[in-house]
């Protein structure tokens, strides 16, 4: 653990250090940034630390746990999470909740699975087995447009990989930053987004006009969206005494949008683990081959 932790310092260290040249060509994306389609001004959205960014990462337990609870108690009234079973929440690698208890949660989930036909032909509702997705409250678009004002509530399964963080650099910083990212393993621009969104409301500023039930949020597209804040200043959920951490917006807004990172990609520790292991075995592997060889050759002059 603590070794991943300083190769990743490291890594990100390199990060920094590239950041900086960026830096001073920030003029440069300033300049080509301010005519750019984003109406009324864009904010830039900042990196944030997460656990399982880059090559040695790995997704943190109880932040898992903590995420689904805000997404269960949250984003669940009116987002769905169609691709993950509630089977999923048990198995290795993602919050390893408790089997009894998941059972418990999706007989109780209030969204049923529509099921049939039964013996009279009719489809009919029932309560949430294991091997069934986690759903959200609408049956389909229509309903929750209508529900929604007009606007659509995306299914949240795949959401960090869905969105992702604009690079507006200049070609000669962008390549380097995109190279810098693939030798990182930084690809976290979703989760990036993601948790830019849950923080970025506030006022509108002096003049900006917002359209009818629209609500201001700096980071998103266009400055307008039609989401009203879910999680509160102070924090919306509370949480247990040994959850590991202290309700706030950012540590609710962190948790959540590490919970629908993991949602998204939920056997990354165990593929990042494989990928481990294979490089100290192809590593082992090359020195047993390179003792090998020189023994077979040493008695030869050449
Ligand atoms: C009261 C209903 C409601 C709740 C609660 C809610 N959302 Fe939303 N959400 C919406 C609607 C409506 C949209 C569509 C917004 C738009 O298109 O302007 C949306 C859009 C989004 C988007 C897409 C933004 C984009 O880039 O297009 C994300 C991500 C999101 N919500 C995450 C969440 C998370 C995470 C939570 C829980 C912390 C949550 N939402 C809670 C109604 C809700």
């Amino acid at each position: 653990m603590n070794m991943s932790h300083s190769k990743s310092a490291l890594l990100r260290q390199f990060a920094s250090a590239l950041a900086a040249v960026s830096f001073m060509a920030a003029p440069v994306m300033a300049a080509e940034g301010e005519e750019g389609a984003h109406g009324g001004g864009s904010h830039h959205i900042e990196r944030q630390d997460w656990s399982y960014s880059g090559i040695a990462g790995q997704f943190d337990r109880p932040q898992l746990r903590r995420g689904f609870q805000v997404y269960k108690d949250v984003c669940s009234s009116c987002h769905g999470l169609n691709r993950v079973k509630f089977r999923n929440l048990v198995q290795p690698g993602g919050p390893e909740f408790d089997e009894e208890a998941v059972k418990a949660l999706a007989a109780e989930w209030p969204n049923q699975i529509m099921d049939g036909p039964n013996d009279e032909g009719e489809m009919f509702e029932r309560p949430a087995k294991l091997s069934d997705p986690i759903r959200g409250p609408y049956k389909n678009e229509k309903e929750a447009r209508a529900a929604q004002n007009g606007a659509f509530p995306p299914d949240l399964s795949l959401i960090t990989r869905a969105r992702g963080v604009h690079n507006d650099a200049a070609w000669y910083i962008h390549v380097p930053m995109m190279l810098m990212d693939v030798i990182t393993g930084y690809a976290e621009g979703g989760s990036d987004y993601l948790y830019a969104i849950l923080t970025g409301y506030e006022e509108p500023p002096e003049g900006f006009h917002l359209a009818e039930g629209m609500n201001y949020n700096k980071y998103f597209e266009g400055n307008q969206i039609a989401m009203v804040q879910p999680l509160p200043e102070g924090g919306a959920v509370e949480y247990e005494e040994n959850a590991g951490a202290k309700a706030s917006l950012s540590q609710n807004a962190a948790d959540v949008t590490a919970f629908l990172a993991w949602a998204a990609d939920p056997s990354m520790d165990q593929r990042k683990q494989l990928g481990w292991t294979a490089l100290i075995y192809l590593a082992i592997t090359t020195l047993l081959l390179w003792l090998a060889k020189k023994r077979i050759w040493a008695r030869v002059k050449h």
